[in-house]
């Protein structure tokens, strides 16, 4: 028996989980986990949110709520979340959690007391107006490169540069706007420079790891280590537990990254067993896999391992499959950019057993791959359904209907033969799942479900029923000899399904049992009725949307008191009301706007003009000269959800500015306006009527 640790990297707690985290680690992991878990290995899943840093804290100052409160509302989400995707974890933590606290300042004193962290001083931005230092994402600028002029402090999205803060052009926080100075702070710094040599040489060590982890990794090492800034200057996280680093942090990424073992430790705690992690973490037989994305490469196979080795008596990662990225109809999936969809809205659409089969059949495990619904459907129906879920239906109906009873079966060699060829099958299968094939390994299943269906297409049972009752049994059993093997092979994919076929099938026994009954031969099928076990799946109305596009209506119109272009206005959206700043003073008097209908963005992030609240945005074409706001007929209902082709614009989680720019949005030739997402173009629509401008634009003016 192998002892194996597998940890997933901790997703932030600052937004809900998307189909490329699934592709990108735990559904990988999750496979992983139950195949091995089934030929008898001793696993442990261990895995957690992230909850410290600045992509928590600046989710929570977009919401105007505290970072604890984004925290624990995305860790009970993701939680969920990942219970519907059958991802079951032995235990799903979080950093903030007590254990981690403590483990994790315990863990930083060891690496401060054996010398691994060294005090420098660096330059950072540091806002007067809030009184402290600005992490790198809160501050932003023109771009010294491309002259974005919303790049922020540590990189530029428009030329994907990686940035400091001082190379903006004209810095500001984006907390209270003001112009940032540059001030002297002291850090500790983790001495990734003393590690270098021993680094070189363990990852020298490493034959079994994918091409693409090692020379990612072996490039960055020969480039040369540098130390790292191992505190922040900040106060979400876990403090600096050194004298004279009071108000300071540890490191999100430096801390994060020890969440896996304190929550190995946690877990000790909880089975009432204290020498468990010890077991996974320190037994030098046991293997430790890290399975994630590849933008997490360098800290999975470079600075842990450092801080393992600095530590001294822990297990080196053994290997750290990293997957590429799943892009969504040729793009990459974005958060920001709204491309792409969340598990909890595929999950409303397919159920998560043919979920989970499609993205095992497209794992980004050697190259970026493609997430694509129809192709999702398309797979689903006729492999999965009808090669596999018919299959095992046909001949469980056969022996159904015709009272076939398999103890009276005779079976010929040919019989005998293809149960033992899927039986070595088994063999390969699980020499590529320990190998972290996943994909692969499920590949050589298909190829034996299509031999399935040739041995019953050929065996024609239908025919010996009437001439040679035993040997119709044989077939038969063998036919579900051959199921069985199927179904121990896809339970780790589908687990759900694959646990109700072997019900289906009449087999009395758990899958464990289904495991280890493969190759013997005499094994009891009792199939009493012939249920279906599957319906052919038709995916629609999926939403790739995450802006919130309402019909508003307006109902008071009055000039901002300070801004000599806006006006506010109070918008009713059906059932509730908002306040909108709207540059519409240069363009329309106030009686020709009042009581209009309007498009609203209501789900924007709140802004403040000159001291005016506006919670959202009233959308309009602008040809460079003029500004037209978008309407509709007056038939048409303020709270009246717009749509583009199948889908609804009603997203619920708050959007920034340049998410709305990326739907593209355009005046078309016939006067209507387009939107592009992914693959999917179409106009906006109200009901079954386009939006228009209130007067003719020309086309191609841009609507914001
Ligand atoms: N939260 C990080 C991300 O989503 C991953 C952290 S992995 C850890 O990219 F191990 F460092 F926690
Ligand atoms: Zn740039």
């Amino acid at each position: 028996m192998q002892r194996i640790l597998v940890n997933c990297a901790l997703p932030y707690a600052n937004s809900s989980l998307h189909l490329g985290h699934i592709a990108g680690s735990y559904l990988g992991a999750d496979i992983f986990v139950r195949a091995l878990r089934l030929m008898g290995e001793d696993v442990l899943f261990v895995c957690g949110n992230d909850e410290y840093g600045t992509p928590i804290t600046i989710q929570a100052d977009k919401e105007h709520v505290s970072p604890a409160e984004i925290a624990d509302r995305y860790h009970s989400e993701h939680e969920k979340t990942f219970g519907k995707m059958q991802i079951t974890f032995d235990i799903f933590s979080r950093t903030t959690s007590p254990v981690h606290r403590k483990s994790a300042s315990d863990l930083f004193l060891r690496l401060y007391n054996n010398g691994f962290l060294s005090e420098n001083t660096m330059i950072s931005p540091y806002c007067p107006t809030c009184g402290r230092f600005l992490p790198d994402r809160y501050v932003e600028g023109t771009c010294p490169y491309c002259g974005n002029t919303n790049a922020r402090g540590d990189q530029c999205d428009v030329c994907g540069r990686i940035l400091d803060p001082q190379d903006l052009k004209d810095p500001r926080c984006i907390i209270s706007g003001d112009t940032p100075e540059f001030r002297e702070t002291k850090h500790l710094f983790f001495r990734l420079d003393k590690f270098q040599d021993r680094l070189e040489s363990w990852i020298n060590s490493k034959t079994n790891w994918k091409p693409h982890v090692l020379e990612f990794t072996k490039g960055l090492i020969s480039g040369g280590l540098k130390p790292r800034p191992a505190t922040r200057d900040m106060n979400w996280g876990i403090p600096v537990p050194v004298e004279g680093y009071e108000g300071k942090v540890i490191y999100v990424w430096i801390e994060a990254l020890m969440g896996y073992l304190s929550f190995a430790k946690e877990l000790s705690v909880k089975r009432g067993d204290p020498d468990l992690w010890k077991r996974y973490w320190e037994k030098p037989e046991t293997r430790s896999y890290y399975f994630l994305g590849k933008d997490n490469i360098t800290f999975h196979t470079i600075i842990w391992p450092a801080i393992v080795m600095g530590l001294g008596d822990l297990n080196l990662p053994y290997d750290v499959p990293a997957n590429e990225y799943l892009e969504f109809n040729g793009e990459k999936f974005s958060k920001s950019r709204g491309i792409g969809f969340t598990v909890e809205s595929m999950l409303s659409a397919v159920d998560s057993n043919y979920l989970r089969y499609y993205i095992a059949t497209i794992l980004p495990e050697n190259g970026d791959s493609n997430f694509d619904i129809d192709e999702m459907q398309e797979k689903v129906n006729s492999e999965f359904i009808s090669k596999y879920g018919n299959l095992l239906h046909r001949v469980v109906s056969f022996v159904v209907s015709n009272k076939i009873d398999l103890l009276t079966r005779k079976m010929d060699p040919s019989d005998q033969d293809i149960i033992s060829r899927y039986f070595q099958s088994y063999g390969e299968y699980s020499a590529m799942i320990k190998n972290v094939e996943i994909k692969k390994a499920l590949k050589i299943w298909l190829d034996l479900v299509q031999e399935a269906n040739a041995y019953v297409n050929r065996s024609e049972p239908w025919k010996l029923v009437k001439t040679d009752i035993s040997a119709c049994a044989g077939k038969l059993y063998t036919s579900l000899k051959l199921l069985q093997i199927l179904t121990v092979m896809i339970y780790p994919y589908t687990p759900e399904a694959s646990l109700r076929c072997l019900r289906i099938m009449g087999f009395e026994g758990t899958i464990e049992q289904a495991y280890s009954t493969m190759s013997h031969e005499s094994v009891s099928f009792r199939p009493a009725v012939a249920e279906i076990p599957f319906q052919r799946v038709e995916i629609k109305n999926v939403n790739p949307n995450s802006l919130d596009l309402t019909v508003g209506k307006i109902e008071k119109v009055e000039n901002h008191p300070d801004a000599d272009k806006l006006y506010i206005l109070q918008v009713s959206l059906g059932d509730r009301k908002i306040q909108l700043a709207a540059g519409l003073r240069k363009y329309y008097s106030i009686d020709q706007i009042l009581g209009k209908k309007i498009i609203v963005v209501a789900n924007l992030k709140k802004a403040r003009f000159r001291g005016m609240e506006s919670e959202g945005m009233l959308l309009a074409a602008d040809d460079g000269t003029s500004t037209h706001f978008l309407t509709v007929s007056d038939s048409v209902q303020p709270g009246t959800k717009i749509k583009i082709g199948p889908y609804t614009f009603n997203g619920t989680k708050v959007v920034t500015i340049d998410e709305l720019a990326s739907y593209k949005l355009l005046v078309t030739e016939k006067g209507e306006v387009s939107a592009t997402l992914g693959s999917t173009e179409g106009i906006l629509l109200a009901g079954n009527e386009p939006v228009r401008p209130e007067s003719p634009v020309g086309a191609g003016a841009r609507v914001r």
